[in-house]
């Protein structure tokens, strides 16, 4: 049994939401002008998505989303986190923009407004326009300078009615996924490449986080990171380092630069990569923000690994601990702490958790309900934890489920399931999850709280 939530611990002004992203729901990959991004070309690639799977169709989000912010509101989420493609917008990643592209996203925040649901933009969430990749994609620094270009436009266009933005989406996805271990787009496996990516992502958060200022005043601009707690699988003193250098890799690396530390010594020794530095760059990258948004999973734990790749860490499985779908440990206790860890050791002063949740094998039920018990008590606890966190002085100001619907969990195509809502891929039908319909009845519990 989960322990019971402690709602009263959640302020009157919380923010319930869900959150997606533009390339996993949206599909019409070649309407109104759009041009394709890198995933379009990696899921292209034999082998490289399970089942040869794309985002072509999606959820048909670009069609279907007057049905997507109804099902929002039946949920009585107050707010949504949405990324804006940037190949819909700018197709050829700089010059002209694409008046149909930003039409889209106008609509879309005018229908979330109506519905009472306050618009949380990502401006990029690894959908990098074909085109740039074709000039160095994030290796090169031009690109971090497209991002700001494109951040100004959008910002721009709906700076005044959208408050809440983020630069980038888990800018180690795209650095070490994409570009070292080669699992996404766009497939890299270089080091080097991977280390200048890294660099360039985040200057461009930098450079992207002063343009949306520039073009809307009164944005509160944050930037979104993906953590894991790490833990070592001994207290051998090898097994101790290898946390180190994988809290480094995981976390410290894109901590510690935006939030004023530099980047850490430990690690670019390791790493032993000049940086594509130039003077004040520093400062352009640990910009003060006006909050920081938590995706958080799953812990890991690790030993020593001095023959495998950097960090030279592997996970270790421990027994009898519970894992999801995509066989990530499941441990709500990672969040509560890397919530103070945020707060207590990096002196983080708004923070939201802009992703959690989990991918299960779901099944319909003979009444055609989408029953998922494992997906309702991660939820649960894991909202259990922001209480914690929240009573120990955590400043938390929103929760963003992952995922309003199931949708395109990119290498692992459509089999991995994070939604809140069933989508059957067939007929694009939405059916709310049981895990949806708790969700749903947390958030009426705790407005009535307020409410009294
Ligand atoms: O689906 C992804 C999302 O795009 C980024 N954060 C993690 C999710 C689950 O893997």
């Amino acid at each position: 049994m989960s322990e019971p939530l402690d709602l009263a611990a959640f302020p009157a002004s919380f923010a319930w939401g869900t959150a997606t992203s533009a390339y996993q729901i949206e599909g019409a990959v070649a309407e109104d002008g759009r041009a394709p991004s890198i995933w379009d070309t990696f899921s292209r690639v034999p082998g490289a998505i399970d089942n040869g799977d794309h985002g072509d169709t999606a959820c048909d989000h670009y069609h279907r989303w007057p049905e997507d912010v109804a099902l929002m509101k039946g949920l009585g989420t107050d707010a949504y986190r949405l990324s804006v493609a940037w190949p819909r917008v700018v197709p050829g990643g700089d010059g002209p923009v694409n008046e149909a592209g930003l039409d889209f996203y106008d609509r879309l925040v005018d229908g979330l407004l109506d519905a009472g649901i306050t618009p949380s933009v990502t401006l990029y969430h690894w959908d990098l326009p074909q085109a740039l990749q074709d000039r160095g994609g994030w290796t090169v620094r031009e690109t971090a300078e497209h991002l700001a270009a494109y951040a100004g436009v959008v910002a721009g266009r709906l700076g005044d009615r959208v408050t809440q933005w983020a630069t980038l989406n888990e800018p180690l996805c795209s650095a070490w996924i994409g570009h070292l271990e080669g699992r996404m787009a766009p497939g890299l496996t270089d080091l080097t490449t991977a280390v200048r990516a890294s660099y360039h992502l985040l200057l461009g958060h930098g450079l992207a986080t002063a343009a949306v200022r520039a073009a809307a005043p009164g944005a509160r601009v944050g930037l979104v990171t993906n953590h894991s707690t790490v833990t070592p699988a001994s207290t051998r003193p090898e097994d101790v380092a290898a946390a180190v250098r994988m809290d480094g890799h995981t976390n410290r690396w894109w901590l510690d630069p935006v939030l004023g530390r530099g980047f850490p010594a430990d690690m670019r020794e390791l790493y032993g990569v000049e940086l594509p530095e130039r003077q004040g760059d520093t400062e352009v990258i640990a910009a003060p923000l006006d909050w920081h948004g938590l995706n958080y999973y799953f812990p890991v734990t690790v030993a020593d690994d001095p023959r495998g790749p950097v960090p030279h860490a592997r996970e270790v499985r421990l027994p009898g601990v519970p894992r999801t779908g995509m066989d990530w440990q499941i441990d709500a206790g990672g969040l509560e702490a890397f919530l103070l860890r945020l707060t207590e050791d990096y002196g983080v002063r708004r923070l939201y958790v802009t992703e959690n949740g989990s991918a299960f094998p779901d099944t319909t039920g003979p009444d055609g309900e989408v029953h998922d018990p494992e997906r309702t008590r991660y939820l649960e606890e894991h909202l259990a934890a922001c209480a914690r966190a929240l009573r120990k002085g955590v400043p938390l100001a929103g929760y963003y489920a992952w995922s309003l619907l199931d949708n395109f969990e990119w290498a692992y195509g459509y089999d991995k399931r994070f939604g809140l809502v069933h989508v059957d891929y067939a007929t694009q039908r939405r059916t709310v999850k049981t895990s949806g319909r708790r969700y749903a009845e947390l958030i009426a519990a705790h407005r009535a709280l307020h409410a009294r």
